[in-house]
C-alpha cells in the first residue's frame, strides 16, 4: 500500500455504505480467545491493519487462526489457542499497536504469567497503562516494571476483588473484566466503561461461559468461572466508522444509507448534536439514513465516554464544522493532544484558534485543496472529509494510519460517488 491519497473536490456523497464489524470491538475479542482451550468462531471482522497486527501478536504467542471472506469489508476468523507457548508481547508489536496489552488480562487469568512491552508515547496523548496495571494488582498479581516491560505473574491464579475506577478506561475495564472471568471468586467493577465495544465483548465472553452481569451499566459484576467453551459471536457494527461517514454527507450537503444494524442505539450524543448542526436522520431498514438540510448549523461540543459525544468523531465533526453558518466550540476532555489535525485544516483555509483543550473554529465559506499530512487515525478521515468538500486538489501524506481503522475506505465512498486515488 502507498500512504498518499489524492482527492479533487469538490464531490457530493450519494449512496449506500455497509458498516462493517467495530476495530475496537475486535481487538479485546481476538485477546479474549487466550481465555478458551477451545476455538473462538468471530464474525464480521472488519479487514484492517490493526487486526492483522493483534493476529501477528497471538501467532507470535503460539495461537493459530483461519480467515474466510464474507464480504470484501468483512471476514470470519475462527481461533484455536490449544498451544500457547510465549507469554510476552515484544516491543516491536506493542509500538506498532497499544492495543496489544489487552493480551495482559487473558494470559494472566489462563497462565499465571504474562510480559508486555510498555507502550511509549503517541500521536495523541501520552496513554498510560496505571489503571490496567492497578487492577491486575488488585487481582491479587504481582507486577514489576523492568527494561521497558511489564513483568506480571499470578502463580496461584487470580483473586476477585472490587475495583474502582478512578477515571473510565474502555480498554483497561476490557483487561480486567477479561482477567476476572477465570479468577477465583466475584469481581465487581465501579466507574466501568459503558461503551457498546465492552458490551459486545461481554456478551462473547458469555457465549464462551462466563458469568457477566451489568455491561453496559457503570457497575460490571463478573463471577469467576474455572474454564470456557466454544464460541460464535457476530463483531457489533462500527459506531464511528457509522459517524465518519455520515459526517462525509453533512460535509458534502449529501445524503447516504448507512447500513448495518441498530447505528442509532450506537450513537445517541453524536446524533442529537448531528440534528442540532442540520443533519436528517431516518430509521431504514437494519440502518439509517443521513441527509443534509442544505446548510451547517455551529455547535458546541464536548467529547466524553459513552454516552457522551465520542472523542473517536471529534477530528471528523471539527472538518464538517470548518464549513458551518457561525463559531462552534469543541472541548476534548479525553485526550490531552488531540488536536494534530487543526493545523492541517488550516492549511485548507480552515480558521480555528486553540486554547488548551478548546478549539474555536470559526465557519468559512469554502476550503480549498492543499497538500497535509495526516498524523493519526480519525485525524486522516478528518483531511478526506474536508479534501471532499474542498475546491482544488487535496494531497494527503501518510495515509497508512487510515489502513489501520477504517476497512475498503476508496470502495466505501465510491459506492456512493465519490472518486479517491491512493498514489503510487
Ligand atoms: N488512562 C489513564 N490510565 C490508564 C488508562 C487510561 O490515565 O491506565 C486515561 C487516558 O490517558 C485517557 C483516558 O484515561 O486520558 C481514557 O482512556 P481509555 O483507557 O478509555 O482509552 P483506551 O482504552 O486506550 C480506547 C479506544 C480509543 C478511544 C478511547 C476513548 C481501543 C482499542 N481504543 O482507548 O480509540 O479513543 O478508548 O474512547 O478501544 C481510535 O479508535 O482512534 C482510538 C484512539
Amino acid at each position: 500500500m502507498t500512504d498518499k491519497i489524492e482527492i479533487v473536490g469538490p464531490q457530493k456523497v450519494e449512496g449506500i455504505v455497509h458498516i462493517s464489524g467495530a476495530k475496537n470491538a475486535v481487538l479485546p475479542l481476538l485477546a479474549a480467545s487466550l481465555l478458551s482451550d477451545d476455538s473462538l468462531l468471530l464474525k464480521n471482522v472488519p479487514p484492517l491493519v490493526d487486526v492483522q497486527t493483534m493476529l501477528s501478536l497471538l501467532e507470535e504467542l503460539g495461537a493459530s487462526f483461519r480467515i474466510d471472506n464474507e464480504r470484501v469489508d468483512s471476514q470470519k476468523i475462527s481461533l484455536k489457542t490449544d498451544s500457547i507457548n510465549n507469554f510476552t508481547a515484544p516491543y516491536e508489536i506493542v509500538k506498532k499497536m497499544r492495543a496489544s496489552i489487552l493480551i495482559l488480562g487473558p494470559l494472566l487469568a489462563k497462565f499465571g504469567i504474562c510480559t508486555v512491552s510498555l507502550p511509549g508515547g503517541c500521536a495523541i496523548g501520552v496513554r498510560p497503562i496505571d489503571l490496567h496495571l492497578k487492577g491486575m494488582e488488585a487481582l491479587g498479581a504481582t507486577i514489576e516494571l523492568k527494561d521497558g516491560y511489564v513483568h506480571a505473574s499470578a502463580p496461584n491464579g487470580l483473586k476477585g476483588a472490587e475495583i474502582e475506577f478512578p477515571i473510565v478506561t474502555v480498554t483497561g475495564t476490557e483487561n480486567i473484566m477479561m482477567a476476572a472471568v477465570l479468577a477465583s471468586g466475584t469481581t465487581i467493577l465501579k466507574n466501568a466503561a459503558k461503551e457498546p465495544e465492552v458490551i459486545d465483548l461481554a456478551e462473547c465472553l458469555n457465549k464462551m461461559g462466563a458469568n457477566i452481569f451489568g455491561h453496559g451499566t457503570d457497575t460490571i459484576t463478573i463471577k469467576g468461572v474455572s474454564r470456557l467453551h466454544h464460541a460464535e459471536h457476530c463483531v457489533v457494527p462500527d459506531r464511528i466508522e457509522a459517524g465518519t461517514y455520515a459526517l462525509a454527507a453533512g460535509i458534502t450537503h449529501g445524503k447516504i444509507d448507512l447500513i448495518g444494524g441498530n447505528l442509532r442505539q450506537l450513537l445517541p450524543s453524536f446524533i442529537e448534536k448531528m440534528e442540532e448542526a442540520g443533519l436528517l436522520f431516518t430509521d431504514i431498514e437494519n440502518g439509517i439514513r443521513v441527509e443534509s438540510s442544505g446548510t451547517i448549523a455551529p455547535i458546541d461540543i464536548e467529547t466524553e465516554p459513552y454516552p457522551g459525544f465520542p472523542t473517536d468523531l471529534q477530528a471528523q465533526t471539527m472538518a464538517m464544522l470548518c464549513l458551518a453558518n457561525g463559531v462552534s466550540n469543541i472541548s476534548e476532555n479525553i485526550w490531552e493532544n488531540r488536536f494534530m489535525h487543526v493545523a492541517e485544516l488550516g492549511r485548507m483555509g480552515a480558521n480555528i484558534e486553540i486554547h488548551n483543550a478548546h478549539a474555536k473554529i470559526i465557519g468559512v465559506k469554502k476550503l480549498t485543496g492543499a497538500q497535509v499530512m495526516a498524523t493519526d487515525l480519525r485525524a486522516s478521515f478528518s483531511l478526506v472529509l474536508a479534501a471532499i468538500a474542498a475546491n482544488g486538489k487535496t494531497v494527503i501524506d501518510r495515509v497508512y494510519h487510515l489502513d489501520r481503522g477504517y476497512s475498503c475506505v476508496k470502495e466505501k465512498l465510491a459506492d456512493c460517488g465519490v472518486l479517491i486515488n491512493r498514489l503510487k
